[in-house]
């Protein structure tokens, strides 16, 4: 069964895999112990009981009490058990722990923003402990999004207007891929987050210090690595390619002009007040879908964003 449930299904990378892969890997079994049995009497039926020229008049047919007691009851025992096994799942996943560490999730077109308890926040990436409760609690800033981690085998609705919680203990260290499941607009499939579940003293070296690594790489490098990770890239292309939004290429410098009809050269202070306030000046032919970066990029990361478009001459 291991064997098959390895080729069957993604990484156990949670507590609740385990359970939920042995009631799935019941119902697999189930179903192709009914299929054969279905199967096999259908054809066999078929066969005994066909009609041949040399019989006479059908014969005609009854019924058989205890064996349509026996195929009701039977299969409605066994339909109970597949309930109250999923009951009992559904309900574990729907109450937190109250030690559960809490993570706001804000899903936007198109990416993921996460705010830590202490106000650190991510885009598209957290890091999560090893063996600990962690709790989501999500919304969403314009249409319904889904967060979904195969691995953790849990997927939940990520609403306007409401929050929604998921909650899971991650059991396996590495990266687990996150995304979106429901359907949400051009860059959907673009829409994914890297959960990295680290040991203990990882964990809590990157709580502390951040990336160290991010924080002392040069401007241009961290620009890059920001246009990345942090959702730039869905929507602004480097080689001139368009894409949602104006290629970064070669745009330092240069005049763009606006929807309004006014034009402006891009500048630091363009640049800026573009991640800041996406709405602001809307370069023509475009749509104005951006969502703001204010909060989300530390002055160093902006800086970084602006260092990276000048290098793109
Ligand atoms: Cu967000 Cu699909």
């Amino acid at each position: 069964m291991n064997g098959i449930r390895s080729i069957l299904l993604p990484v156990a990378g949670s507590e609740y895999a385990r359970s939920h892969d042995t009631l799935l890997m019941f119902i697999l079994a189930l179903t192709v112990i009914f299929f054969s049995l279905i199967a096999v009497l259908s054809v066999t039926f078929v066969w005994r009981y066909r009609r041949s020229r040399n019989q006479g008049p059908t014969p005609h047919m009854t019924h058989n009490t205890a064996l349509e007691l026996t195929w009701s009851i039977i299969p409605g025992l066994i339909l109970l058990v597949l309930f109250l096994w999923g009951l009992k799942g559904y309900i574990a996943a729907g109450v937190a722990p109250l030690d559960a560490m809490e993570i706001q999730v804000t899903g936007k077109k198109w990416l993921w923003a996460f705010e830590y308890p202490n106000g650190a926040r991510t885009i598209n990436e957290i890091h999560v402990p090893v063996g600990k409760p962690v709790k989501l609690v999500m919304t969403s800033e314009d249409v319904i999004h889904s967060f979904y981690i195969p691995t953790m085998r849990i997927k939940q609705d990520v609403l306007p207007g409401r929050y929604t919680e998921l909650w899971f203990t991650p059991t396996k260290a590495g990266m687990h891929q996150a995304f979106c499941a429901e359907y949400c607009g051009k860059s959907h499939s673009d829409m994914l987050a890297k959960i990295w579940v680290d040991e203990e003293a990882a964990y809590q070296k990157w709580l502390e210090e951040g990336d160290e690594h991010t924080r002392t790489m040069p401007l241009k490098d961290l620009g890059r690595l920001i246009w990345e990770n942090r959702g730039c890239s869905t929507c602004h292309s480097l080689d001139g390619t368009r894409g949602q939004g104006p290629s970064f290429k070669g745009i330092w410098g240069h005049a763009q002009k606006l929807a309004d009809g006014k034009t402006v050269v891009v500048d630091a202070n363009y640049i800026r007040e573009s991640i800041l306030m996406p709405q602001a000046k809307i370069v023509a032919g475009y749509e104005p879908i951006m969502p703001t970066f204010q909060g989300l990029l530390r002055e160093r990361e902006i800086q970084a964003v602006i260092e990276f478009i000048k290098s793109l001459q």
